[in-house]
């Protein structure tokens, strides 16, 4: 990507939003190369309970924020006096995670005398797109996005890096939660998401006919609740007076629960479709949107990419899908939309001596 950079070097990417302890170091010199990428993932720890607990995730990222940062800088071959600029995903996300990294982030800062970069972690996804791709971002503006993540689903205008707009977002879970409980009904494991596609791979989609939310007929807001309960009862059975379920997965064949789980992936796929749909068909900026843009963990999902790739050829635009490498939890769309910002007017003046001012949070 050669477009304008505001920040170039070698900038060191931290992200502890949620339950991945990540560093990477992102070259910015040239066009942007990831000389390391390392995500220490807390996956087993969380698994117990079907869902993260905000408070192990936190203690685990003290436990492994420092060798991850040092398995980082051994996999780039560089030093930490050789850094630029640290960016860190500083919101959103559980605040004793995000506490974790940006203290860790100011304190590097601060020593190596260097600027601090605070990024949204969700406009950070939304352009992973871009951190290996050669044209500039400026291509493809105003682009619409698409961000679809374990705690985020939602639609926007992006007009620049630090422009982003938001056009609709679900209005109760985010459609990766929506994954993770419908493949916890099943019986799978933790986080559920790609476990479930897997298993709809031997489903049939329409075998159940799950809800699709429109809401308002002009709403480009997503809900993805009652999608969640269809499964619920799918896999239990109407629940009797007083709450009792007649019965829970353990009573499904494979076939009944593959069918359930492609079912609910088509329904997924049918909100996404639509909304994207009714964002590019009422788009109201000035200038035509000239790109759709996707990133977020479910856009691993095969189904969902191929989806989005559906709206946009049907309406003659490119579809930007991050990398799967880079669609879940990592650093290096952190460093990467770091390279993009602005500095903050502190970290400015970090960048030129003499460096010892406390960075703003
Ligand atoms: O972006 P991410 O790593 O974390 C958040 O910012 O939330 O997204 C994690 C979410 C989880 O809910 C996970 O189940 C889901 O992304 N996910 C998938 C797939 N891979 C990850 N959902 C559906 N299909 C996948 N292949
Ligand atoms: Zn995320």
């Amino acid at each position: 990507m050669t477009g304008e950079r505001p920040n170039r070097g070698l900038i060191l990417g931290i992200e502890t939003t949620c339950d991945e302890t990540a560093c990477a170091i992102v070259d910015v010199d040239a066009s942007p190369r990831v000389l390391a990428n390392v995500i220490a993932t807390q996956h087993e720890l969380h698994a117990p309970y079907a869902g993260v607990v905000p408070e192990l995730a936190s203690r685990a990222h003290v436990e492994r924020l420092v060798p991850t940062l040092r398995a980082a800088t051994a996999q780039a071959g560089v030093d930490l006096s050789d850094l630029t600029a640290v960016a860190v995903a500083d919101r959103p996300g559980l605040i004793g995670s995000l506490l974790v990294g940006l203290t860790a982030a100011k304190s590097l800062a601060w020593t190596l005398g260097i600027p601090l970069i605070p990024v949204n972690h969700v406009h950070a996804h939304l352009l992973a797109a871009f951190v290996e791709r050669d044209e500039p971002i400026e291509n493809f503006l105003p682009a619409i996005g698409l961000a679809v993540s374990g705690g985020h689903t939602a639609i926007y205008e992006i007009a620049g890096p630090a422009i982003v707009r938001t056009l609709g977002a679900t209005i109760d879970d985010a459609l990766g939660e929506a994954f993770d409980k419908a493949a916890t009904l099943l019986g799978l494991g933790h986080p559920g998401g790609p476990l479930l596609e897997q298993l709809a791979e031997d489903g049939d989609p329409r075998s159940h006919k799950f809800p699709i939310a429109r809401l308002d007929k002009a709403s480009l807001d997503l809900s993805f609740s009652g999608l969640k309960t269809a499964v619920l009862y799918a896999v239990r059975g109407i629940p009797a007076r007083g709450g009792v379920f007649e019965r829970d997965h353990t009573s499904l064949t494979e076939q009944a629960k593959a069918d359930i789980a492609a079912s609910f992936q088509r329904a997924a796929c049918g909100a996404i479709k639509l909304k994207l749909s009714r964002a590019i068909e009422q788009w109201g900026g000035a200038d035509s949107p000239r790109a759709i843009v996707a990133g977020g963990g479910v856009i691993a999902n095969r189904a969902v990419r191929a989806t989005i790739e559906g709206v946009a050829s049907k309406h003659n635009l490119p579809a930007l899908l991050a990398p799967s490498h880079y669609c879940t939890d990592n650093a290096a769309m952190i460093a990467f939309m770091g390279s993009l910002l602005p500095l903050p007017e502190q970290a400015a003046a970090m960048a030129s001596p003499p460096r010892a001012t406390v960075d703003r949070v």
